[in-house]
């Protein structure tokens, strides 16, 4: 007889409001902040500001062309040296910086060039080889060892705010469940194929879009999903009738 009363977001009760609310605000503004970290991190890989498709293959397949003292050589170093000196430091790089040549030639270069700013202090002490050798190898983009444990740091540790943000997306009111299942697996389907790609990219530069649909899908249906719970919690306003009908028979079942 009694037809049981799913509560949907609009009618549920104010502390349970809030609670969702804190939970999504605090997530919503998280989302944001790693958007800006992305941005700062991979977003600057290519050397330019903005995140493109370059800065993702840099990211996770690195830039197998040059060494990344080579690289830097070319790029914002090369005024300091002279193209003699330029070219006989990319060729030691090339050759996979030997201890050889350390002393006799490459040093002083460094000494007379580099050093003054190279100090140790902020940037790297070209004082060391150790410190020139690992500017001297191929970039490769992250090990395995790295990429394994971001992945399943970030598989556990994001899914969980998803699970969160789909609990609360499921009491929304007026969606075809099929279209609402979909919208609340569609974050983990996404995540899971972000990390994927990030493999993929490692191995073939050419997976690099995936990695951006992954992020791109995941922040879209989690967007959709905070400001539709959001909204229906506090902006739909319940007819005074049917709140007085609730609030009679809950205490008439209480009592
Ligand atoms: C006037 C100061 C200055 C001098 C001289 C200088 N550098 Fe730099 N170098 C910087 C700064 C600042 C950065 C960091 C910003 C950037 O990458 O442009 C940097 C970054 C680098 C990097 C990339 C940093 C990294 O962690 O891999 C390399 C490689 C490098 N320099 C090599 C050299 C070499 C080789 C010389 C000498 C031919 C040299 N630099 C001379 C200031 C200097």
């Amino acid at each position: 007889m009694n037809t049981v009363v799913f509560p949907d977001l609009p009618r549920l009760p104010l502390p349970v409001r809030a609670l969702f609310t804190g939970y999504l605000l605090a997530i919503g503004v998280g989302l944001l902040i790693a958007g800006a970290q992305i941005m700062l991190t991979h977003g600057m890989a290519d050397g330019k500001a903005g995140l493109s498709l370059e800065d993702v293959v840099h990211s996770y397949h690195g830039n197998r062309t040059n060494t990344r003292l080579e690289s830097a050589l070319n790029g914002s170093m090369s005024g300091y040296a002279s193209d003699e000196n330029r070219a006989i430091l990319i060729d030691w790089a090339r050759a996979g910086a030997p201890e050889s040549d350390w002393e006799p030639t490459i040093r002083p270069i460094l000494q007379e060039n580099c050093v003054s700013c190279h100090t140790g202090a902020g940037l790297p002490d070209f004082n060391q080889l150790a410190n020139l050798q690992e500017r001297a190898e191929i970039d490769t983009g992250p090990t395995f060892a790295s990429l394994t444990r971001v992945s399943h740091i970030h598989l556990f540790g994001i899914s969980m705010l998803f699970f969160g943000v789909g609990l609360i997306f499921a009491f929304a009111r007026g969606f075809d469940p099929v279209f609402k299942s979909l919208l609340i697996v569609a974050p983990f389907a996404f995540l899971i194929l972000d990390v994927m790609a990030w493999w993929l990219t490692k191995w073939q530069p050419g997976f690099g879009w995936l990695v951006m649909l992954g992020g791109f899908g995941y922040s879209v249906a989690s967007s959709v999903m905070i400001f539709t719970s959001l909204y229906q919690m506090w902006l739909i306003r319940e007819p005074k009738s049917v709140l007085a009908e609730d609030a009679a028979t809950s205490s008439s079942s209480a009592g």
